[in-house]
């Protein structure tokens, strides 16, 4: 039989070029312009699928963008890992800020990737990673190495809530029964540093209008004697923080878990350095809730920040206008056992509670999600970290990520099943902003360290079976 390691090094440049292949499809799923992009992209992930070695593959219509689901069954007595993954992208915008076209990808040599890196939007996000499932599959069915049953589950609505997912897994229960889920969508902490995502936080997501006057005032002829609503919007937003920057919203925190003093202890032991964390982001200081480190404060910890704001005269030059309106996009991110319905109540009930008297207020929640935590006692984790421990050659560190996947949350209420999030990309991928990447090293260690997954899982999985 071909090691992996072995197969990797005779398909290399394939493997490449059919992931280079799969980011030219623009498969923007917030812009509809590209939705004809998102439909071929559904197409060319089942194609993939089938040449890999599932032996069914289907696009499966929805109210939105198809899923793509295939399988491979190898016996009914074995287990079922189910790997989920997402082959829609965000916006590439600002475009004038990529080195490259965002949907031409190139490889290209940095500092931290002597070997070259893919530049492309999605290349981290997610289609480098969940590319490295489907080339692991190829690998495990033409070498008789496929231990158990695999299902794949790739959606287009990830970036914009998965909204037709939700519905989908509701709706078919039995289709995707299994024991384990397993996903690359997050990261690790440096590619001599593995780790593996053990939680993801919740999300809120709303936007607020402030309206005063009925139209667009002169500012000479009104300002002073009405409510701006710029003014108020950004006196509103201020006053959601205090001096130790805590979340003013009443009850925020009430179901918050606090950590204990152990698991924060052991959280501290997480390689970490500030300064090379500053310096990465060119900034003198980091900022935050009083009382956590950096670490907690984008992990544990839940926040509040304006992802946008807008309103008012932004054109060339200067107009002296006061405006009618002024608009924010709020983001909340969650932590257990905050519920995102009840957050984002608690949100709406206390802006509206805090507009002055002159102005109208009003939320629109947009989509969210429950956060999500993995034991690392799990069989699941277990398998992952034997499988890091000999591609790296060391013992991957747990760590609670701050980013959201909020359909898992929900796959652990209807499916009744752990997700193990074994993520390779790295902070400095760029994911959501100009110039994406992600390195060859970490696509090809990926590719090499999910057989060993199967392998270690199903020896876990059917030992005391
Ligand atoms: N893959 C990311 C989430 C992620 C990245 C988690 C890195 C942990 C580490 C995912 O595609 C994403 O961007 N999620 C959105 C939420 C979604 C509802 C738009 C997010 O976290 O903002
Ligand atoms: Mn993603
Ligand atoms: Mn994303």
């Amino acid at each position: 039989m071909t090691s992996i390691s072995d197969y990797i090094q005779t398909h290399r440049d394939r493997f490449i070029q059919e992931l280079m292949a799969l980011l030219r499809h623009p498969s923007v799923s917030a812009d509809s312009a590209y939705s004809q992009d998102v439909l071929d992209t559904a197409q060319a992930v089942a194609k993939a699928l089938r040449e890999a070695g599932c032996d069914q593959v289907e696009v499966c219509e929805t109210e939105g963008y198809p899923i793509v689901y295939g399988e491979k069954r190898m016996g009914d007595h074995l287990p079922t890992v189910l790997v989920y993954g997402h082959y829609d992208v965000q916006p590439p915008d600002p475009m004038e800020l990529w080195d490259t076209a965002p949907f031409e990808p190139e490889i290209r040599k940095t500092a931290l990737h002597p070997e070259g890196a893919i530049f492309a939007r999605g290349a981290a996000d997610d289609k480098g990673q969940f590319f490295m499932h489907v080339k692991a599959l190829e690998y495990m069915v033409r070498n008789n190495a496929l231990p158990c049953n695999v299902k794949f589950m790739i959606e287009g609505e990830e970036e914009v809530g998965s909204t037709s997912l939700s519905a989908f897994v509701r709706e078919n229960r039995e289709k995707l029964a299994n024991d384990v889920i397993l996903i690359s969508d997050t990261g690790m902490i440096g590619r001599d540093v593995p780790s593996i995502t053990t939680g993801l936080r919740g999300l809120s997501y709303v936007e607020v209008t402030v309206t005063g006057p009925n139209r667009d005032l002169h500012s000479g002829l009104y300002g002073g004697a009405v409510a701006n609503p710029i003014n108020i919007l950004a006196k509103m937003i201020a006053s959601l923080h205090d001096e130790n920057n805590h979340i003013t919203i009443p009850g925020f925190y009430d179901r918050v878990q606090e950590l204990t003093a152990e698991e924060r202890q052991l959280m501290a032991e997480a390689p970490f350095d500030l300064q090379e964390y500053k310096d990465a982001l060119n900034i003198d200081a980091v900022y935050g809730e009083k009382g956590y480190t950096t670490n907690e404060r984008n992990a544990i910890r839940p926040t509040l920040d304006v992802n946008g704001i807008w309103g008012g005269y932004i054109g060339e030059g200067a107009k002296t206008v006061i405006p009618s309106q002024a608009h924010a996009k709020i983001s909340m991110r969650l932590v257990p056992d905050q519920d995102w319905h009840e957050i984002t109540r608690l949100f709406t009930e206390h802006f509206e509670r805090i507009a002055p008297a002159g102005v109208r207020v009003k939320v629109t929640p947009h989509h969210g999600g429950q956060a999500y935590v993995t034991p690392i006692d799990h069989i699941g984790y277990q398998a992952a970290s034997k499988a890091y421990e000999t591609t790296f050659g060391k013992i991957p560190v747990p760590q609670r990520g701050g980013g959201s996947i909020p359909i898992v949350a929900l796959f652990e209420k209807e499916l009744e099943s752990k997700t193990i999030l074994m993520g390779f990309g790295l902070d400095s991928d760029a994911i959501h902003s100009p110039n994406e990447h992600y390195g060859l090293f970490n696509y090809l260690k990926g590719i090499e360290t999910i057989p060993l997954f199967y392998q270690h899982y199903t020896e876990l999985a059917t030992k005391g079976a």
